[in-house]
């Protein structure tokens, strides 16, 4: 069954949906054992009740802080038995409770050639700096703003006239065959 990983998201969700499918078509020899929302209105969850994956839903304000809403997190990815936690769109930083949970075992994509335009918004970052190559990182996650070790990137050209709907969907369509590739080539070094 491989890899046992958890997914955090707080948006859409589509990441998430490529990756599990990946695993339901074997590109990815891992099994997505649930997803952590931060969001109630998160269209993740959606997706999560159509692919049968257990969904958690985590909100900052029933917490005193985030290490207390971590802990809790943390329970439930512990009771789901994974081993990996994969950031999707999820907008927060995490801290130290996950971080010393799961060493190095955090990984998040993120939409630019990092270093450049961390935080969010970075297609918009890239955009309004004129940017006529864009990409993709996939990284650990550390204390940091997207700033934890490179794993892989890809780029991709515009030519700056196109909407931004339409460097969005290719963007997008790039990170659904991209994250599961990176991730399987990381799992097959370090299993
Ligand atoms: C993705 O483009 C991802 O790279 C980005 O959020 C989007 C989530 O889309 N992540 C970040 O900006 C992290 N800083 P999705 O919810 O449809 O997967």
């Amino acid at each position: 069954m491989g890899v046992r990983f958890v997914v955090f998201a707080s948006g859409s969700g589509s990441n998430f949906e490529a990756l599990v499918k990946a695993t339901q078509t074997k590109t990815l020899d891992a099994q997505c054992v649930g997803l952590i929302v931060d969001r109630a209105d998160a269209y993740a969850i959606k997706r999560a009740h159509q692919l049968n994956v257990p969904v958690s839903l985590y909100l900052q304000s029933w917490y005193v802080d985030k290490e207390a809403m971590e802990a809790s997190m943390l329970k439930q990815i512990q009771a789901w038995d994974a081993e990996w936690i994969i950031c999707a769109g999820y907008m927060r930083i995490i801290s130290k409770t996950l971080l010393d949970a799961f060493p190095y075992r955090i990984i998040n994509i993120h939409p630019s050639l990092l270093p450049k335009y961390r935080g969010k918004d970075a297609l918009g970052q890239a955009l309004a700096a004129k940017d006529k190559t864009l990409g993709i990182t996939v990284h650990r996650v550390d204390t940091g703003l997207d700033t934890g070790e490179i794993i892989d990137q890809i780029s991709f050209q515009i030519t700056g006239d196109e909407p931004r709907i339409e460097i969005e969907e290719k963007l997008h369509s790039l990170e659904h065959i991209f994250y599961p590739k990176v991730l399987k080539q990381l799992w097959e070094e370090k299993p």
